[in-house]
């Protein structure tokens, strides 16, 4: 029987989802409790080279959207069988960088595949597995794109307005899903200095513990 707690964080790059994690898992271990960090796409042998398949370009050849949807499926259902059942089962807490809840807000709705497809891949993928709190860390595009090049240093990477609408389109998904699983979900407002964002975060996860 699963004894723990599954956390995913959900939002734009940028948006504070690597920053946050660490000060949650810092504070959690404080407290005494096991914690365990992954990401998606990745976090086990396998699913760290799917990632790459993913997140590296292939000389020559594009990825198609379907092999795209199909590799995060694959990820996802490599992940939940030899890293997220076995950890949540013995009673850790998982802090997952993203989940299917990106498949459905990049793949589904932004890149437009059939959402009933998105869905189902997700579904076949992960089973009954789902987070208990997804923590949105919603944030207006224009602020995420900064704190992205602030970190990268990407100067040269122009402003460019089909990459906001892409943006946009995919804040709107993930708050479209937030409204849909309002059980699961939680809109942080990610756009105020990081502890604030943090003292949200702790406020949410507190309100989850105390209802387990
Ligand atoms: N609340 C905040 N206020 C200002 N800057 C922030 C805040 N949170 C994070 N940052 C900075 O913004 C940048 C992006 O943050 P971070 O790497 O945590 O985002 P991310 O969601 O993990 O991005 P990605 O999806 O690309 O991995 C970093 O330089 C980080 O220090
Ligand atoms: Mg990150």
């Amino acid at each position: 029987m699963k004894k723990g707690l599954f956390i995913t964080f959900e939002g734009m790059e940028g948006c504070g989802k690597s920053t946050q994690i660490h000060l949650l898992a810092e504070e959690l271990k404080l407290a005494g409790r096991e914690i365990v960090v992954t990401r998606s796409p990745g976090g086990t042998p396998v699913a760290e080279r799917i990632r790459a398949i993913l997140k590296t370009r292939t000389d020559g050849e594009d990825l198609a959207p379907e092999t795209e949807l199909l590799l995060f499926g694959a990820c996802h259902a490599q992940m939940t069988r030899t890293l997220i059942t076995p950890v949540l089962e013995r009673g850790a807490i998982l802090l997952c960088d993203r989940f299917f809840d990106s498949t459905t807000a990049y793949q589904g709705y932004a890149r437009g595949l059939d959402m009933d497809m998105v869905l189902r891949v997700n579904r076949f993928a992960c089973g009954f597995v789902q987070p208990d709190l997804t923590l949105l860390l919603d944030i207006d595009p224009v602020q995420g794109i900064e704190r992205s090049r602030n970190r990268a240093a990407l100067e040269t990477d122009r402003f460019d307005s089909e990459k906001m609408k892409f943006h946009r389109d995919v804040r709107a998904a993930f708050l479209d899903l937030a409204e849909k699983h309002r059980d699961r979900f939680r809109v942080i407002d990610a756009s105020l200095e990081v502890s604030q964002v943090h003292a949200q975060i702790m406020e949410a996860v507190h309100a989850r513990l105390e209802n387990l």
